[in-house]
């Protein structure tokens, strides 16, 4: 299987290239990490949007009661937005059966970027092992989208498209991989096992620390707790 791994949401490439792909989007410190969450504990979909006003207007035609806005800017609760981005807020009791109207920074930036692929499914630490058995199922080439810290590389995104990598191996997959690929799998491979570690040495793990956050680290550091794979469908994440 062919896997092509970029760092950043601004590296991804257009819809021509990716055509005939498996999109991996990962934005494992928080946003995929809430997603996994926000659908796993019932919510009906998560729906990703670019900015704040675009998911204020969508919510503009839903009835009240039947969607929560979500997300952040510089790491917080966007004023007049019902939830932040911290997956420990996206409970079975917030989120069940409602739909998501969801934008931040750089996460959902990198789900629109890498939209044109001919499927696309969303990754953390906490479902990379399902996600790796997905793929293995499909046998399509994949590209794994970091979102990356406003287009620069991020530790934690990387190691985590790395996590998915090991486990296409476990999986018996033969990889062919682009030279980031094979960095991604080589960090993972360093940290296993370490994954709270590596988070909390990240810079944007140091930043939500600074900011009281350390219990979403610990959170999203976990591997292999979810078993849900959200994918893209007609715009919105589901499972
Ligand atoms: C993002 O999309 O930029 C991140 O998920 C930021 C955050 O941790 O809130």
């Amino acid at each position: 299987m062919r896997v092509d791994l970029f760092a950043t949401a601004q590296e991804i490439p257009g819809t021509d290239w990716l055509a005939g792909r498996t999109a991996v989007v990962i934005d494992a410190l928080r946003a995929t990490s809430t997603i996994t969450t926000a659908l796993h504990c019932g919510a009906r979909a998560v729906v990703p949007f670019l900015t704040p006003e675009e998911a204020k207007e969508a919510a503009r035609s839903l009835p009240e009661g039947r969607y929560l806005l979500g997300g952040e800017r510089h790491a917080v609760r966007i004023p007049g937005f019902h939830l932040g981005n911290s997956p420990l807020e996206y409970g079975r009791e917030e989120v069940a059966g409602r739909e998501i109207l969801f934008t931040t920074t750089n996460g959902t930036r990198a789900i629109q970027a890498a939209a044109g692929a001919s499927a696309l499914c969303v990754a953390s630490f906490l479902n990379a092992p399902a996600v790796a058995r997905k793929l293995a199922e499909s046998g399509r080439d994949v590209v794994i989208c970091c979102a990356g810290t406003e287009g620069t590389f991020s530790l934690e995104d990387t190691a985590c498209g790395g996590a998915v990598l090991l486990e296409l191996e476990r999986l018996g997959v033969t990889l062919s991989l682009n030279d980031l690929g094979w960095v991604a799998l080589e960090l993972y491979r360093s940290y296993r096992g370490r994954e709270a570690e590596l988070l909390a040495r990240s810079e944007h793990g140091r930043r939500l620390i600074g900011l009281g956050l350390e219990a979403d680290l610990g959170y999203c550091a976990q591997v292999g707790v979810i078993n849900a794979v959200p994918v893209l469908r007609d715009g919105r994440l589901v499972i």
